[in-house]
């Protein structure tokens, strides 16, 4: 199977933090850079990349792909004004577009990892349901956008504990316990993983052993926009170590934002701020996330934990 060198995922759990501003920057600053890229828009519930774009002439969204009228992903992308950047877009024309069901995300997953591209980026959209969980964890590397503001944290250290015990869920139940995420899972904000994985170390080395190296691969970055004061960043530095301490998954901060006017502006000018500002401090912060993420080596992240039958199913489809 041909897939791209990286697939890149971007969620936070809560809306309007800066998801989408990240992914299309980003984006903009890979292709720029020289690599093919392509941008999927999963916010099935929102999505608004497309505007963000300025692309608004008809033509196949993912919905298209859902429906099957397109018979892959690839067939679903756009162009954008970007040279080297494809888009899929969403679509929010449909009630109840937000549903998809288990088989149609599995194809969904599945597609992701085999698009034509150097990379690829998904804005995983809000929430914390397993659609947004799954689409974030298919991924080799994981960037979560958060602001200073509590709402944003704590909807973000929610995303990440789900994004990570869906995966260690998996992991369990491929060996048969089926029950312990269900029981120790909901025991609040507090519950870590480490209890629950010292729970299921006595139980199995092998396991614990599996879910570790996974947890290794979980490639998880930080982060924070719309900020006022710098000193703000602090505050994501210690929600990242709450992740690492609680949650057994490093969690560096990848740089950080301040709430600009012209990132304001160019979501109005309908086009992302990297393709028309070269040197704004803001735009600057979003190409260094490109530039630690095309730094890290090539590796096959969480998806095959997750999707063991990827690579036998996509050469199938
Ligand atoms: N760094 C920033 N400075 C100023 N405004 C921002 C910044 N980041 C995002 N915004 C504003 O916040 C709005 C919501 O951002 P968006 O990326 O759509 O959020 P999300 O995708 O997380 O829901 C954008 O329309 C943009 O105007
Ligand atoms: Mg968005």
């Amino acid at each position: 199977m041909t897939r791209a060198e990286r697939l890149i995922s971007i969620g936070g759990g809560k809306g309007g933090v800066g998801k989408s501003v990240l992914a299309g920057n980003l984006a903009t600053a890979l292709a720029q850079s020289g690599k093919r890229t392509v941008l999927v828009d999963a916010d099935l519930g929102a999505p608004n990349l497309h505007t963000m774009f300025g692309i608004d002439k008809a033509g196949p969204t993912l919905q298209s792909f859902i429906d099957h009228e397109v018979e892959s992903l690839d067939e679903a992308r756009v162009e954008t004004s970007v040279r080297g950047l494809t888009l899929v877009r969403g679509t929010s024309a449909i009630i109840g577009a937000a549903n998809i069901g288990f088989q149609q995300k599995q194809r969904l997953l599945r597609h992701l990892c085999a698009l034509q591209a150097d990379v690829v980026v998904v804005d995983v959209g809000a929430g914390t349901g397993f659609n947004q969980l799954d689409l974030f964890d298919v991924a080799d590397q994981k960037v979560v956008v958060m602001t200073p503001q509590l709402t944003s944290i704590h909807n973000a250290y929610a995303f990440v504990k789900g994004a990570v015990f869906r995966i260690a869920d998996r992991i369990l139940k491929a060996h048969g316990f089926e029950k312990v995420l269900d029981e120790r899972g909901h025991e609040g904000e507090t519950a870590s993983l480490k209890h629950l994985l010292r729970d299921v170390i006595g139980c199995s080395p092998k396991v614990e052993a599996e879910l570790r190296e996974t947890l290794e691969q979980f490639r998880l970055k930080l982060f924070g926009n719309q900020v006022f004061d710098v000193r703000e960043a602090g505050i994501f530095r210690a929600v990242g170590k709450m992740m690492g301490d609680f949650l057994s998954v490093p969690a560096p901060l990848i740089g950080y934002a301040r709430a600009s006017r012209a990132v304001h502006e160019s979501v109005n000018r309908r086009q992302p701020l990297l393709a028309a500002l070269h040197n704004d401090e803001t735009g600057r912060a979003f190409r260094e996330v490109a530039a630690v993420l095309l730094a890290e080596p090539i590796r096959r992240g969480t998806w095959p934990a997750l999707l063991p039958d990827a690579l036998q199913e996509t050469a199938a489809a």
